[in-house]
This record gives structure tokens, C-alpha cells and sequence, in this order.
């Protein structure tokens, strides 16, 4: 690596992982800087716009569900998927056991399986065990 592009690596880096102090979080997988962007587009909803998107009974819940609608089509164009495609969870925990436990529903057909392995997430393998524990059809052990 040349200097120029160690002194560049290391200015992102700083940029990306640094508290402002001497302290760097490397693990951004866990949890990652928010883009001011984003929290500028959010900080009405925390305020001003607090409605629940799923009343649909009152304008702050109209006002929420036009906002969520208009995040899914985002976030779907960002990855060529459509807004009805796109599911918002509060988390990685979350959405393992959706992924996890709504994959095994369709799985009951003889000779289909699902298969995880003994490097996941805990966040996988504690539903996989739980759902090996059911001895749900096809379902295979996790690691094997
Ligand atoms: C693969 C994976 N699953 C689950 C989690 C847990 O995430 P959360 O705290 O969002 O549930 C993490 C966090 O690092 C992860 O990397």
C-alpha cells in the first residue's frame, strides 16, 4: 500500500468508525453511524409526526403511513425489489426468526430442508435449535 493510500484508508476509517476521541467501533455488521442525512429526515417523526402507521383512523397515522410507504419504495428501488416486498423489523433478531421461521412454514414437502451452519449468528442458531427442537418437517439439524 502506498503512503498516499494508507494516510487515505486511514482517513476514512477515522471518518467512519471514530467517536471524535481515540476510540473506534470496527464492528459496523452490529451497529453503524446513522448519515446526519437520515437523522435530519427522521427527527420529525420523533416530534411533530409521532402517529402509529397502522391507525388508519386519524391524519397521524395517515401522515406515518404515507412516510413508511414512501421509505419502502425507497429502499426497494435501492435493491430492485418493490415496496410490498420490503418489510421493516426492529432488528438482525427480528428478522432471522421472520427469514427463519417463515421459510420453514413452506417447507413440508419430503426431501426439502433447511440447513444452517455452526458458524452463524447466535441470532440463527438459537431459532434453528428452537425449531430443530419441533422436529418440523425437513427441517435438517444446524451444523450437519
Ligand atoms: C448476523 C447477525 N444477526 C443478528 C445480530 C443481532 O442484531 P440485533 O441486535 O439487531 O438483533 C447481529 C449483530 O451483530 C448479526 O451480525
Amino acid at each position: 500500500m502506498t503512503a498516499a493510500l494508507e494516510r487515505d484508508f486511514f482517513r476514512q476509517l477515522r471518518s467512519i468508525s471514530g467517536n471524535g476521541q481515540d476510540s473506534h467501533l470496527l464492528d459496523n455488521n452490529a451497529t453503524t453511524r446513522t448519515d446526519p442525512r437520515v437523522v435530519e429526515a427522521l427527527l420529525p417523526y420523533f416530534t411533530e409526526k409521532f402517529g402509529n402507521s397502522g391507525s388508519r383512523n386519524h391524519s397521524f397515522g395517515w401522515e406515518a403511513e404515507e412516510a413508511v410507504e414512501q421509505a419502502r419504495e425507497q429502499v426497494g428501488r435501492l435493491i430492485g425489489a418493490t415496496a410490498k416486498e420490503i418489510i421493516f423489523s426492529s432488528g438482525a433478531t427480528e428478522s432471522n426468526n421472520l427469514a427463519l421461521k417463515g421459510a420453514v412454514r413452506d417447507v413440508t414437502e419430503e426431501g426439502n430442508h433447511l440447513v444452517t451452519a455452526v458458524t452463524e449468528h447466535k441470532a440463527v442458531i438459537d431459532p434453528s435449535k428452537r425449531l430443530e427442537a419441533r422436529r418440523l418437517p425437513g427441517h435438517l439439524p444446524a451444523g450437519r
